[in-house]
């Protein structure tokens, strides 16, 4: 590194980025809409239309991770059909159903993104079931659709969303509590989960030094594959498009066994590989390390939830978490922090990357 280089990074590191702020701020903000969401007797204080049998959640980039993350989970845990839709791709199809016994969710933390705007048009003509998961009170989003969450986040001043992202997803995850309570499915262990969240964001915090470490090896890297699975595979999304946006990394996600139906050639060049480790896709994760052992070079990070499960040539993160919510949060933000300590170690412009603007008109 020459003379100029060093100079730069020693006051760009001592000044603090808008998106490391407003990763910090992440906690504080879950306890903000605990307090404004969750009461005493764990009802969840939001409005929806009386009946839902069907969810469909529209969106954009990592919003629409957020979507995708959420449709998952409520399939799996509310026993209803859920679905996420890019807002883009709605008004290219011809038919597009809409009926009224769906509940139409659009998630924007700006509210002003044309394609969710534009999607949110043509749904609203048909019914009256939208609602709006917003960080923008007063915006589009929020003054067209009947129903209304707000995210409290905060202004996120970072054009790489983080804070936003955080408090969305938890928002969806209070709509799947109380649509548990609306079905009479017990929801209770699940919303003490949630009330933990802010201590699970925080303990991920404790990992910061080993995120920095492998954040100097991907450095090194033009390409990079996050692996992963279930709900957690959209979320290896939305950190391969953080570090894509702040660091220019070409960054793909690939659930976690696709990648060996012929994804895996990608190791021939280098490219360096995360995985995203549950106890679900275990025995993915062993046939793709044995493979990349005997075919590939290449430095893995694995952040594991499984405590019997020894691994060596790969650096581990441990997230020894009790539940699912733990590990989508620790996962989110220690993403969030690779993609950031990435983009700072390449003297990337962190809040303001290249080409690309908050909002997409
Ligand atoms: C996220 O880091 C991006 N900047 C981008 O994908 C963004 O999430 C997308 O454009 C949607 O924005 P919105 O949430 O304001 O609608």
């Amino acid at each position: 590194m020459n003379i100029f280089k060093k100079l730069f990074s020693k006051i760009l590191s001592k000044k603090r980025t808008c998106m490391e702020n407003e990763i910090l701020e992440e906690p504080e903000i879950i306890f903000e809409l605990i307090k404004k969401y969750v009461n005493n007797d764990y009802t969840i204080n939001v409005s929806l239309p009386s009946k839902t049998d069907k969810i469909a959640i529209i969106a954009s980039g990592s919003s629409y991770h957020c979507a995708a993350i959420a449709a998952n989970f409520i399939r799996e845990n509310v026993h209803c059909p859920a679905q996420a839709y890019y807002a883009s791709e709605i008004s290219l199809l011809k038919n597009f159903d809409v009926d009224d016994t769906t509940l139409y969710i659009f998630i924007s933390q700006s509210g002003e993104t044309s394609d969710t705007n534009t999607a949110l048009n043509i749904i609203a003509e048909k019914t009256d079931n939208t609602l709006a998961v917003t960080n923008t009170k007063n915006s589009t989003l929020y003054i067209n659709s009947k129903y209304k969450m707000l995210t409290y986040a905060g202004k996120e001043k970072s054009i790489a969303s983080t804070k936003a992202m955080c408090a969305q997803t938890y928002c969806i995850l209070l709509i799947a509590a109380k649509l548990l309570q609306s079905k009479f499915i017990p929801a209770r262990t699940f919303i003490d989960e949630l009330l933990c969240v802010p201590e699970y964001i925080t303990n991920a915090f404790n990992k910061r030094e080993e995120i920095k470490k492998y954040s100097n090896i991907l450095i090194n890297y033009e390409n990079a594959a996050i692996l992963a699975s279930g709900m957690f595979y959209p979320l290896a999304k939305e950190g391969a498009l953080k570090i894509k946006e702040t660091s220019y990394i070409n960054t793909t996600a690939y659930p976690t066994g696709e990648f060996l139906h012929g994804h895996i050639a990608i190791l021939n060049k280098k490219c360096a590989v995360i995985i995203l480790a549950d106890s679900n896709n275990l025995e993915y994760v062993k046939k793709i390390l044995s493979s990349i052992n005997k075919n590939y070079k290449t430095d893995i990070l694995i952040f594991q939830s499984e405590q019997n499960f020894n691994i060596t040539d790969a650096y581990i993160i441990p997230i020894l978490s009790e539940n699912d919510i733990e590990f989508l949060f620790a996962n989110m933000v220690l993403m969030q922090l690779l993609a950031f300590e990435t983009a700072k170690s390449l003297l990337r412009n962190v809040d303001k990357p290249q080409g690309l603007s908050k909002i997409v008109k």
